[in-house]
């Protein structure tokens, strides 16, 4: 695992951006495995002004998003369909058939799960996944349990994610209790994994994915057996981590 380690936000994201966008310029048809959240919004920002600068060319990127809220349609504002329109498709020269995101709003959610699924395979191994991490250590939409589950799959959110994600919502009520998520399998069969952590607020979930056991009660602890982690964190979120002595 390579960890970087920058003063701040705004550090973070350009040091991740710069990550993604030698990838993007080293294989100009790559599959980028992208996430949603707070935290890489910075990041597509530095993306978009790449773009727009005439040193990215994402028209022969493809994408897989890794999930979506159940019940949400692409036009709501909450909808991660929506969040990555509006924080990075819409700024850049990328074919929008090429962008997949799971559909939140598919009759049947078990089989969406499997189309998606389907998709992955077809589409291969993601060049780079993006992540973000909860701060109890999700992954995607994996939460907490018993067993890392490798497929896409229906998941039905923890009470501390619902809490999180409230703020983003007229009322906590409002937040979906389901999603749909691309499992630790495609997510461990990418070529490289880039993690991004901002704020003391993910400190210890970091520590415990990075230098604690691998457990499903922490899904990002499966990285541990991933070959190629980038790590990219502001010192906040990487003060946990760092305490353990591990190498930058
Ligand atoms: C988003 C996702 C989630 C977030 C995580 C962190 O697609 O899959 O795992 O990465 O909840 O969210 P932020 O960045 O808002 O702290």
């Amino acid at each position: 695992m390579k960890v970087y380690c920058t003063n701040n936000y705004e550090a973070m994201s350009r040091k991740a951006a710069a990550v993604m966008a030698a990838q993007i310029i080293a294989k100009p048809d790559c599959l980028l495995g992208l996430a949603t959240g707070s935290t890489p919004i910075g990041l597509y920002q530095d993306l978009i002004a790449g773009c727009k600068q005439g040193d990215l060319d994402f028209s022969r990127v493809t994408t897989v998003n890794l999930d979506e809220y159940a019940g949400l349609p692409g036009t709501h504002d909450q909808s991660y369909r929506y969040f990555m329109d509006h924080n990075l498709f819409d700024h850049v020269n990328i074919d929008i058939a090429n962008t997949n995101v799971p559909n939140g709003t598919a009759a049947d959610p078990a089989q969406e799960c499997e189309r998606y699924e389907a998709l992955l395979r077809k589409l291969g191994p993601a060049d780079i996944q993006l992540l973000g991490m909860g701060r109890n250590g999700h992954i995607g939409f994996n939460e907490p349990g018993d067993a890392f589950i490798a497929p896409t799959h229906v998941v039905e959110l923890t009470a501390s994610t619902i809490d999180a994600n409230a703020r983003f919502f007229a009322s906590r009520d409002e937040v979906p209790k389901k999603a749909l998520t691309m499992g630790v399998g495609a997510i461990m069969r990418a070529r490289r994994v880039l993690v991004v952590v901002s704020g003391e607020d993910k400190a210890q979930a970091v520590r415990d994915a990075f230098a604690g056991p691998i457990t499903p009660q922490v899904p990002a602890s499966i990285l541990q057996l991933h070959p190629d982690v980038v790590l990219v964190g502001d010192k906040a979120a990487l003060a946990g981590l760092l305490e353990t002595g591990v190498k930058l």
